[in-house]
């Protein structure tokens, strides 16, 4: 039976800025992406989500991370006060590291091993994010970032079904999942990447002139949330969103 009535859980990111922005956090369940231009902060705003919610509210996190080895990410954040060490010896977080994804070789994508349709390398990744996702049964996902995944399918008719394999390998495990990607163009009439059309939300980070950090909520099924662009810094102690402040 469908409860049409029944509140949307919202999962807060300790964002204080952002959450007001959400109307109170990411709801249940969805998959958010993250897009940005390279150090626009996703991957500090990824690991705040997944921080907050392992430290504040119990809720097991995990990160899977096609970027950087785990010993990279672990010190960055540490840099930052995140505490993922402890977090992962009381067994409340875990790092799945899926950088092999970056050395499937090309002819994979050429030469195609496909195994039920998807290609090999395919086939492992999503096959990590599920056994990861099973063994730790996390309420907080982060895959950081997509972007090595999907630029490797350059035409759009393959990379689409690529994205939506990952959307649905996400949504079928209930955690609420970000994924980050990188934002290749910006400005009016910029090319909408399959990532924004598939994901059930979008928040997009950027940095406009003079060097002013800029975030908006694209879009969010199921929400009302702020759409208006607001002005971020990144220091030592991670993001702050302004969200009564406008961009000028
Ligand atoms: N202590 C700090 N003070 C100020 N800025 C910082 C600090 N630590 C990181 N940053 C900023 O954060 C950015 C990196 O954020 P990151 O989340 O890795 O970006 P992305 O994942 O989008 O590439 C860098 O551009 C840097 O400017
Ligand atoms: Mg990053």
């Amino acid at each position: 039976m469908s409860q049409p009535d029944k509140k949307i859980e919202k999962l807060e990111t300790g964002i204080s800025g952002l959450d007001s922005m959400l109307d109170g956090g990411f709801n249940e369940g969805r998959v958010v992406l993250v897009l940005g231009e390279p150090g626009s902060g996703k991957t500090i705003l990824c690991s705040e989500y997944l921080y907050y919610g392992a430290t504040q509210k119990n809720e097991k996190s995990i990160f899977i991370g096609m970027n950087e080895p785990k010993s990279r990410f672990m010190q960055e954040t540490f840099l930052l006060g995140m505490d993922f060490y402890k977090l992962e010896q009381v067994g409340s977080f875990a790092y799945v590291d899926a950088t092999e994804v970056r050395r499937i070789p090309e002819q994979a994508k050429v030469g195609r091993i496909p195994v039920g349709g998807r290609e090999l390398g395919l086939v492992n990744l999503m096959d990590m994010i599920q056994e990861g996702i099973e063994k730790y049964s996390p309420k907080r996902v982060v895959v950081d970032s997509i972007s090595d995944l999907v630029f490797r399918y350059p035409k759009l008719e393959e990379r689409r079904p690529v994205v939506l394999d990952l959307v649905e390998t996400l949504q079928s495990t209930k955690a609420t999942c970000l994924m980050t990607s990188e934002l290749l163009s910006t400005g009016e009439g910029r090319l909408l990447q399959p990532e924004e059309y598939l994901a059930e939300g979008v928040v997009i980070m950027r940095t406009l002139q003079k060097g002013v950090r800029s975030i908006q909520i694209l879009k969010m099924r199921g929400s009302k949330v702020d759409t208006h662009a607001r002005p971020y810094v990144i220091n030592e102690n991670g993001l702050q969103v302004y969200a009564t402040e406008e961009i000028y």
